[in-house]
């Protein structure tokens, strides 16, 4: 449902993290700072806190320590935050490669996967050159190769937001009302 006001804002949230997952250049970060504001909530962009802490960029990491260090420091942080409350969560479009970080998430939090085709995802991703898995030539192809690789993990997730055709009011009007429906059971 969409509210002619997105600016609305509710007299209470319920206390669970609102987690944000999905394929990179789906919007995570952008609609989790909306609704972090909207909702009065702390947010955390689970790369750029693993930046801080590593004090380097993941470009970084991923170059001198490889993935499976990046991937490490991305589980260990989902372990983390299965502690807390009322935060709004935008993990890494890789989060989903190990299922224990979304049952670590899921275990305080509403889990909703954004998704978008590999054309907007090729739109939105080009704009920066800060992710090591899209770097070099040909980005569209491996935006599809990673997509198709990872379709069924993304799928998976039990709720859902589909972003194509959408601004990103219009996506964090659908996530706060789906998170609020599923929460406030
Ligand atoms: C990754 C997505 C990135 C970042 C890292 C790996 C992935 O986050 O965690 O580059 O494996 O999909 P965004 O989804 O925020 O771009």
């Amino acid at each position: 449902m969409l509210r002619e006001n997105s600016k609305t804002v509710k007299d209470h949230y319920p206390e669970h993290n609102l987690v944000l997952v999905g394929f990179m250049g789906t919007g995570k970060s952008t609609v989790g700072k909306i609704l972090a504001k909207r909702m009065n909530r702390t947010f955390i962009d689970m790369d750029r806190k693993i930046e801080e802490r590593e004090k380097t960029s993941i470009s970084t990491i991923f170059a001198e320590h490889g993935e499976a260090r990046f991937r490490g420091l991305e589980s260990a942080l989902a372990l983390e935050l299965a502690v807390t409350t009322k935060n709004v969560i935008a993990c890494g479009g890789g989060i989903v490669l190990n299922e224990a970080n979304l049952i670590a998430l899921g275990m305080a939090g509403v889990v909703i996967c954004l998704s978008a085709e590999p054309t907007a995802i090729l739109e939105r991703v080009s704009r920066n050159n800060n992710r090591p898995l899209l770097g070099g030539d040909d980005k569209f192809e491996k935006i599809k190769t990673l997509f198709e690789a990872r379709r069924e993990l993304y799928a998976a997730i039990n709720h859902q937001v589909a972003t194509d055709g959408h601004t990103l009011e219009e996506v964090s009007d659908l996530v706060e009302t789906l998170y609020c429906n599923v929460a406030g059971k």
